[in-house]
């Protein structure tokens, strides 16, 4: 097939190119390269040894993603392209709604338009809000976000449900990530966040290459084995391999649209992902516990059975391997790609 990856400069992006393009499809991107940068577009052709156009493009502007749909004769979209900081969406909600939202309705608009019926959504976990009972089934409802972040999540579910009912010729996967974590083996991309690292392993990948002094653990005293809060950490390869896995299963299944968890299906602590990261760098990484941090549960992990399913997807790869592929990702790129 011929695919756009909006955000695709981006790191679940890049990693979801490399996987499509292995499978045998072929990709262009779209990135307005707020996150995303150019350069992970580069690795990813000398990984893949392709050539990609990468398309550099507001998608909310709804001229410009018309043009670019009408160019491109796509068979499909996943669709990454978004603000992704939970923190920062509370200080801007409205840049959220705009942005998250605006982006999304003016590429489905130009799609609807151009006939390309066939949609991957880059959704989260976080719509199952704070009350869903765990491990999170697909099928829970009322779904709800505590952050205008995760708000769009669910508002873009709606949107997408609304336009297949109105139109049941689209085909729509709404995939729903647990913790992305890792990096290539190759060691060529991987995530680079600006700033302060807010997620936990690239905080701690950060700690390992001297960029910070110690990792800061966000409350030791919740109901779990060891106090520490429990996540269902993904390997970013397994999460790209969901997305081709859905990406087929829609083109064969009837049209309409599929919700999915992608997760690994367990939970894993903090404390358990510091060990594993220590292991990976050949030493022991500092330290410290602190208060907890305000709106985290204490744990959550996905029901993989509908994946599994439907799909024929689970995740294969280990906490290992996900820390020591970071670790090759951040030793081997100490400040993330060189600036542009
Ligand atoms: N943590 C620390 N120290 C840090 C960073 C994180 O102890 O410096 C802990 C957190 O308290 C949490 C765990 O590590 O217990 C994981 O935290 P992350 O920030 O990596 O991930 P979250 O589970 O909080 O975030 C994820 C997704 C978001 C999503 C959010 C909703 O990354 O996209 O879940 O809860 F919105």
């Amino acid at each position: 097939m011929r695919v756009l990856v909006t955000g695709g400069a981006g790191y679940i992006g890049t990693h979801t190119a490399v996987s499509l393009i292995s499978a045998g499809h072929e990709v262009e991107i779209a990135d307005n390269l707020v996150n995303g940068k150019a350069e992970a577009v580069r690795r990813v052709e000398e990984i893949t040894d392709t050539s990609i156009p990468l398309h550099v493009v507001e998608l909310t502007d709804q001229e410009a993603t018309d043009d670019l749909v009408a160019q491109g004769s796509y068979d499909g979209v996943v669709h990454f392209a978004g603000l992704k900081a939970v923190g920062e969406s509370w200080r801007e909600p409205l840049a959220y709604y705009e942005n998250n939202i605006g982006c999304t309705t003016s590429l489905l608009g130009a799609l609807a338009r151009h006939d390309v019926k066939m949609f991957v959504f880059s959704s989260s976990a976080t719509v199952y809000g704070a009350n869903a009972p765990v491990p999170y089934q697909e099928d829970y409802e009322p779904l709800e976000a505590a952050s205008p972040y995760g708000q769009t999540k669910v508002m873009i579910e709606r949107i997408l449900r609304d336009v297949a009912q109105a139109d049941p010729t689209w085909r729509i996967a709404l995939l729903r990530y647990f913790n992305p974590v890792g990096a290539h083996p190759s060691g060529r991309i991987g995530e680079d966040p600006k700033g302060i690292p807010n997620n936990l392993l690239p905080f701690i990948a950060q700690v390992a290459v001297g960029r910070r002094e110690k990792l800061s653990i966000f409350g030791g005293d919740y109901p779990t084995a060891d106090g520490t809060c429990e996540r269902d950490y993904l390997h970013v390869d397994d999460l790209a391999e969901g997305h081709v896995a859905a990406l087929d299963a829609i083109a064969r299944r009837d049209p309409g649209v599929g919700a999915w968890n992608l997760g690994g299906g367990r939970g894993t602590s903090v404390l358990q992902m510091l060990r594993a990261f220590e292991r990976a760098a050949g030493r022991e990484l500092p330290h410290e516990i602190v208060e907890r941090r305000p709106g985290d549960l204490p744990a959550f992990w996905a029901d993989t059975t509908r994946a599994t399913e439907q799909l024929g997807w689970t995740a294969k790869r280990t906490i290992d391997d996900t820390c020591r592929d970071t670790w090759a990702w951040q030793s081997q790129n100490p400040q993330g790609y060189p600036e542009e």
